[in-house]
């Protein structure tokens, strides 16, 4: 659980903080709020969806560090939006999609590269409507 916890939640909590000085004075530079300007966007899942996580979803992994490690990086980006806000500083969780990767294994329908290309097209088009929200790697919100 703790190793889980410390790579999936602390690391992007503690990664944020030490960027956090040339995020302002990337967001300084500019306005509106999106990757012209500055973003967080964390690297979450779609195990970290407490809502999502019952009935036929609910039996296929039971994973407990990880799908609680991402419920609190899921917490972090929704804190960070907050504190970030009056900075300009734009925070997204963003599911990645189920990828062949080694974690994602070779049954993933998705390979690295329709992930990322899709993933690239979602940040690229991120505004201050999206600013505090959970999304899948093409562009929907997912619930929380
Ligand atoms: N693949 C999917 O289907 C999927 C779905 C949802 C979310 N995600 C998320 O997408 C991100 C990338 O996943 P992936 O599929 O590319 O996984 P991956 O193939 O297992 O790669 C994970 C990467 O993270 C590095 N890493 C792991 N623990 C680390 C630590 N403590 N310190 C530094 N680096 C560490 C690994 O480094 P080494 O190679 O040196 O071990 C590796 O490069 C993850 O946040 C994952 O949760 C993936």
């Amino acid at each position: 659980m703790l190793e889980n916890f410390h790579t999936n939640s602390v690391a992007p909590l503690m990664l944020t903080k030490a960027m956090l000085p040339l995020l302002k004075r990337a967001a300084a530079k500019e306005t509106g709020m999106g990757i012209h300007r500055a973003a967080v966007i964390n690297m979450s899942s779609l195990l970290g969806s407490v809502q999502l996580n019952c009935g036929e979803q609910a039996n296929s992994f039971k994973w407990y560090p990880y799908r609680a490690s991402k419920s609190a990086l899921n917490m972090i980006t929704r804190c960070l939006a907050v504190d970030f806000e009056e900075h300009g500083i734009l925070c997204v969780a963003l599911h990645p999609g189920w990828v062949r990767t080694d974690m994602g294994g070779p049954d993933a329908p998705l390979s690295t590269e329709e992930s990322i290309a899709s993933v690239l097209n979602v940040i690229g088009g991120l505004s201050e409507r999206d600013h505090g929200s959970f999304l899948h790697y093409n562009g929907e919100e997912l619930p929380w």
